[in-house]
């Protein structure tokens, strides 16, 4: 079984600033770089950080090479990237001392995933294989398609939401892994059981990963239910925190590990990455997760 992504690639430009700048406001910032990011690459991180090959499909555009070198040091396959003449994705993203964020993307080079490039990709995966997808790139609802006609593992993250995800036939997907105002968006309820509930009666045979922020995620498919709550740590930069959880979430499934231990385990990556800055730097390698959870067990008994 082979895991695929086919998902985005971002230069993430990260301004450092007090408060997010409200409409018609200018605001100094007082720190600015330049990191890695995109959540399809973010997450092809995390799966290969977290001890699963997975390969990359996406497109990279001018001065894009950076974020395929980053993959390649970090395990990711990038034998299926498409190198396009367009400026590359970025994001610019604000983050506050308290750090929180606010991200808006420019896709250049992430739209240029067209049809004939999809099928040749996907040529090489089959039945079982198991495709991730986010929604930052073009053509998301083909992809879909073509590989459900294949039998592939489907596992959206439908982030982030917008009218593209509506296009897509949630009884295509194995999975879907959302937070609160995604799970909002589909259901229409604020309230995670809602939401849940929700999933059960409308795609039955949906696995959903509910992540709820503060409060921690709820996985729920027709056999189990299993919740896990936040480890509290001091919130640096929340970028990509969601993108770890979802990397490492798949890692644990692909490896058929036990439901609760995959969630301990996203989770504990998940508040190391909040605990450090920028998107893909911050995603930690599997080593260090099992050491925190291995110190936090010990410090409880
Ligand atoms: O999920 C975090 C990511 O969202 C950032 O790396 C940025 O590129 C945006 O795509």
């Amino acid at each position: 079984m082979k895991i695929l992504n086919f998902g985005s690639c971002n230069i993430d430009y990260v301004y450092s600033l007090d408060h997010i700048v409200s409409p018609g406001e200018t605001e100094t910032t007082y720190k600015m770089e330049t990191f890695s990011g995109g959540k399809g690459l973010n997450q092809s991180i995390a799966v290969a950080k977290a001890g699963a090959k997975i390969f990359h499909a996406g497109c990279i555009g001018e001065g894009g090479q950076m974020l395929e070198d980053m993959m390649k040091s970090s395990g990711v396959d990038t034998t299926y990237i498409k190198k396009v003449p367009e400026k590359n994705g970025h994001a610019i993203i604000q983050v506050t001392a308290k750090g929180e964020n606010s991200i808006f993307l420019y896709p250049g080079s992430n739209a240029m995933v067209e049809k004939d490039y999809i099928d040749s990709v996907l040529a090489d995966f089959s039945e079982n294989d198991i495709l991730l997808l986010q929604n930052e790139i073009s053509n998301i609802d083909y992809i879909v398609e073509k590989a459900y006609e294949k039998g592939m593992c489907i596992i959206l993250n439908p982030s982030p939401f917008n009218d593209e995800i509506k296009k897509i036939d949630f009884n295509m997907l194995s999975y879907i892994i959302l937070n609160e105002v995604e799970a909002k968006a589909v259901s229409g309820s604020e309230d995670a059981k809602e939401s849940l509930a929700f999933f059960q009666k409308h795609y039955p045979d949906l696995k959903v990963m509910l992540t709820l922020g503060g409060r921690g995620c709820i996985y729920k498919d027709t056999e189990i239910e299993a919740s896990q709550e936040i480890f509290p740590v001091e919130v640096v930069d929340t970028t990509a925190a969601g993108d770890t959880f979802t990397g490492y979430f798949i890692a644990g499934i692909a490896s058929g590990d036990d439901t609760k231990e995959i969630l301990k385990t996203a989770t504990m990556a998940s508040a190391i990455a909040v605990s450090r800055e920028g998107a893909a730097p911050s995603i930690p390698e599997k080593c260090e997760v099992l050491k925190a959870i291995s110190d936090m067990e010990k410090a409880n008994d």
